[in-house]
């Protein structure tokens, strides 16, 4: 089994996290959503009635980070991704966060997405996706997203965050939300996910050369 490295990075609700479990499964990688780690990071912060943007507190936090925190049941919603870009822009939670994501990849090859996996993660990815999607586009996907999991939320409310959030993780000293030089850029604004999984295995089929990893 080829261990590929593939690095899905882009903007919030561009759909990188469904392309990317499907692309892990039809590869048999395993998959990583990077999200999750600073979004764990980010409760625990609140958990101990701290502020994730208390630099201290957040690499702290990220360095006791256990993969058992991942599997919690609040890590979504308008909070957890508040404080998670909050820690995101955090030098010290980014370097504890780096080491896990390197274990994870570094034994047999991985589907990993984020923002900034194919620039400071592993910029030597075998693969690099960057997932775009119009902000309007976005914030209707994570309303329909939010709805349907019960939580009621103002449309308008949800594109505001959205853009804050692109914003927040754009503008950041550290990692900064970007495509790598040699990624792949697909806009998924008007493909649904059937469409936007055949643009990436394309894609795929051409760049992932058998029995190069
Ligand atoms: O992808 P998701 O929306 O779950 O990510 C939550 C937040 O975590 C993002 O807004 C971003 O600030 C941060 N993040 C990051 N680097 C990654 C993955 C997520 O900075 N590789």
């Amino acid at each position: 089994m080829a261990r590929w490295i593939i690095a899905i990075d882009g903007p919030a609700a561009a759909g990188k996290g469904t392309l990317a479990r499907r692309l892990a499964a039809h590869l048999g990688l395993p998959y990583l959503d990077t999200g999750l780690l600073y979004r764990a990071v980010g409760r625990l912060v609140l958990d101990r009635g701290e502020s994730p943007s208390d630099a201290e507190a957040a690499s702290r936090a990220a360095r006791e980070l256990r993969p058992t925190d991942l599997a919690r049941s609040d890590l979504r919603g308008p909070e957890a991704d508040a404080a998670a870009a909050a820690v995101a822009s955090v030098p010290g939670v980014r370097a504890a966060l780096l080491n896990f994501q390197h274990d994870f990849g570094a034994g047999q090859g991985a589907v990993l997405d984020g923002r900034d996996i194919g620039t400071v993660v592993f910029p030597a990815a075998d693969l690099k996706l960057f997932i775009v999607a119009s902000p309007e586009a976005r914030a209707h996907r994570r309303w329909l997203e939010l709805r349907d999991r019960g939580v009621a939320v103002d449309p308008a409310e949800v594109e505001r965050d959205i853009r804050a959030r692109d914003a927040q993780d754009a503008a950041r000293a550290i990692a900064p939300l970007r495509p790598a030089d040699d990624a792949v850029v697909i806009d998924t604004t008007a493909l649904d996910r059937d469409a936007a999984f055949a643009a990436v295995l394309e894609i795929a089929g051409e760049r992932l050369v058998p029995g190069s990893a």
